[in-house]
């Protein structure tokens, strides 16, 4: 590698080689001598895919997304709204192209900033399309058949007569998401978790095939989110796809009003303890307790604190509803500010796709090249 030690001599280091070099190597003085330096503090690349489907809700916000906003300067963050997934399964296009925009609008609704974090839609990169393609000719069915979300869905879905072969190669797209991208990092839940390693399976063969091209991806289950129950049922996650209905989650598009009416709706139990608790039959109050702690950033003693005045769990909704509302209606008034300037939204959508583009093409002309493209 080159020792001039610019910061463009780092971006095609990164860009041509399977190992990115971080910053102490773009600073690194020419001629100065390897051993005398500091480890390399190359940020860590971390991507994460999110469908465009359902609102988001304040499980997808107390789980991830505030910590996404939280760390955008201690990791280099990419987060794609996958609209090629998408239609792996039959939508509507006008829902379609509504949902993708109502999320990303929701997105930098909630803090994340096009500044800092790479925030854009899959389909306006068009290197994700082409490296699906390539790597899918270097990925053995086999390895796809053995893909149990493939499995289940299919089944669900009526079989191989009916569903189309995008559900079948959906991994594969996924892991051109991941590899265009030399992610290190990719923050998935359980479900995830084989096809991120079928990403780091294929980077491998690709490497074996022709020479060191990809960073082989990891897998991370996110530890630090809240992990916030349904209010309908507190022994199951609070689930997106679920949103449409009342009384089940908090969206971050719910009115006041809203929000304390499903609060007010959550289940509890017949006792009147305001306690943290794992026993399964308390698990509403624990959860609305959780949701208070993550929302506050307060600790349960604090927490515990705040309800010692409490007649009962009446007390606790409506403290947890307003506590809500504190976080919830400014993410609700800006990310109605953003759907009302649809080219404001266009504008940071623009600002995503330039940066992603900037990591992803060359990546895709390296791997073009490989496979001996003319
Ligand atoms: N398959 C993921 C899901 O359903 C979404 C996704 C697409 C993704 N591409 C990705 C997640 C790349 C992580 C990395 O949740």
């Amino acid at each position: 590698m080159s020792g001039s030690g610019s910061a463009a001599d780092c971006e095609s280091a990164a860009r041509s080689g399977a190992r990115r070099e971080g910053p102490a190597a773009a600073r690194r003085e020419p001629g100065a001598r390897r051993t005398e330096e500091a480890p390399p503090a190359a940020r860590r690349r971390v991507f994460s895919g999110i469908q465009p489907s359902g609102v988001l809700h304040l499980g997808n916000y107390l789980g991830a997304v505030k910590h996404w906003a939280a760390r955008q300067d201690d990791r280099e963050n990419f987060i794609c709204v996958v609209d090629l997934h998408a239609i792996t399964v039959r939508q509507d296009p006008e829902a379609l192209r509504a949902g993708t925009r109502e999320l990303t609008a929701m997105l930098f609704a909630c803090g994340i900033d096009p500044e800092r974090t790479t925030l854009f839609v899959q389909s306006h990169v068009r290197a994700h399309a082409e490296a699906a393609w390539i790597l899918g000719c270097a990925t053995p069915i086999g390895w796809l058949e053995r893909m149990t979300q493939f499995k289940a869905k299919s089944e669900r879905r009526g079989g191989r007569e009916r569903i189309g072969v995008g559900l079948f190669t959906y991994p594969v797209l996924q892991a051109a998401d991941i590899l265009l991208y030399d992610a290190d990092e990719v923050p998935v839940g359980e479900d995830q978790k084989q096809h991120v390693e079928l990403a780091r399976d294929i980077a491998g063969r690709f490497n074996h095939i022709y020479g060191e091209t990809f960073v082989l991806p990891e897998a991370v289950i996110p530890t630090a989110g809240a992990r916030v129950m349904a209010l309908d049922d507190p022994t199951v996650k609070m689930s997106k796809s679920e949103t449409a209905g009342r009384g089940h989650a908090v969206r971050l598009t719910d009115t006041d009003d809203e929000i304390r009416r499903s609060l007010k709706r959550a289940v509890t139990d017949s006792g009147r303890e305001i306690e943290f608790s794992d026993d399964p039959a308390r698990a509403g109050v624990n959860n609305l307790l959780l949701i208070y702690q993550a929302i506050t950033d307060r600790s349960e003693g604090q927490v515990l604190a705040d309800f010692a005045g409490a007649r009962g769990y009446g007390d606790l909704k409506m403290g947890v509803a307003e506590a809500v509302i504190e976080v919830v209606a400014p993410i609700r008034r800006r990310y109605e500010e953003l759907m009302a300037a649809p080219e404001e939204l266009d504008r940071l959508l623009a600002i995503g796709a330039e940066r992603a583009r900037k990591v992803a093409e060359p990546k895709a002309a390296e791997i073009r090249r490989l496979v001996g493209f003319a």
